[in-house]
């Protein structure tokens, strides 16, 4: 399918979705949203995709923000209304169920970093700067990043970040663990697709429950959290993966997932 604002290309089990909008900086305006929204419609559907790179067009960013252009006259409640679809948009693809890993290279700032939060796991490079620039505009973070921010870093740490507007480089990221990985910039595309095809050789189904149990599990109270783990425990015994993977296991074998 043919998006405007988005790139979807395939490479054996790794999907990669690309924000295309390089002479915006890759600035997230209503389209763009809505196109990222498709495009993981069409890599639901596709069985033959089990993880996900998304990216940003271009060697300067990763995603620049939400569209400043855009947003510049809306009235309150269109506001809203777009500071909703992105937060529908960030969410779908939080509990998207195959891992998406953010490779990031550039500017990621407002809507962007909010982007980059809502994946999986991010890796960036010594160019990648990171920050919550909407106090600097006027306007706080509307596409979910005063709530991720704070469950990433700590609640300290994301007021900081977003009541000072400060940008911080890729070491600092990693060191208060916004980031998972710092690698060379010619490499990035290589690690990412590292990273998406050691998780596509795995059990399937596990790394979505173990997925599901992570992201729901945050949000409950540990008790009812490792219920539902062990709920989820529970369901990988009804799988071909769990059979396959402890036989291969003891009859001394790599095992052969088939994602049932
Ligand atoms: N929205 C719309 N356009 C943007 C943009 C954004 N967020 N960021 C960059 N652009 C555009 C610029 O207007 C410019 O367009 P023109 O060539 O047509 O003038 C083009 O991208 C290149 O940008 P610059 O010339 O500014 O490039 P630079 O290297 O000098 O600076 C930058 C790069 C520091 C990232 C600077 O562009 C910048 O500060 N951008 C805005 C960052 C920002 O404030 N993001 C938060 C947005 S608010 C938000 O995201 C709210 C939310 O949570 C929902």
């Amino acid at each position: 399918m043919a998006w405007n604002n988005v790139l979807l290309e395939k490479d054996g089990a790794v999907g990669i979705l690309t924000v295309n909008r390089p002479k915006a900086l890759n600035a997230l305006n209503g389209d763009t949203l809505t196109e990222i929204a498709l495009a993981l419609d069409e890599i639901d559907k596709d069985d033959e995709i089990k993880v996900v790179i998304l990216t940003g067009s271009g060697d300067k960013a990763f995603v620049a923000g939400a569209d400043i252009v855009a947003m510049q006259t809306l009235s309150p409640m269109e506001a809203k209304g777009f500071a909703l679809l992105g937060q529908q948009v960030f969410s779908k693809l939080e509990k998207f169920r195959k891992p998406v890993i953010a490779a990031i290279n550039g500017f990621t700032l407002g809507g962007g970093c909010e982007l980059a939060m809502s994946c999986d796991i991010r890796i960036a490079t010594p160019k990648s700067l990171f920050g919550q620039p909407e106090v600097n505009l006027g306007v706080i973070p509307g596409f979910a990043g005063t709530q991720r921010l704070p469950r990433l870093v700590g609640k300290g740490r994301a007021k900081e970040l977003i009541y000072s507007a400060v940008n911080i480089n890729a070491e600092e990221a990693y060191r208060i663990g916004l980031v998972n990985k710092v690698v060379e910039e010619a490499q990035l595309m290589e690690e990412a697709k590292k990273m998406a095809n050691k998780i596509a050789s795995k059990g399937q189904i596990a790394v979505r429950l173990a997925k599901e149990a992570i992201n729901e599990g945050m949000e409950m109270d540990l008790d009812k959290a490792m219920i539902h783990e062990a709920d989820l425990f529970g369901l990988c015994f009804s799988t071909e993966e769990q059979r396959e993977g402890m036989t291969a296991f003891i009859e001394k074998r790599p095992a052969k997932f088939t994602g049932k």
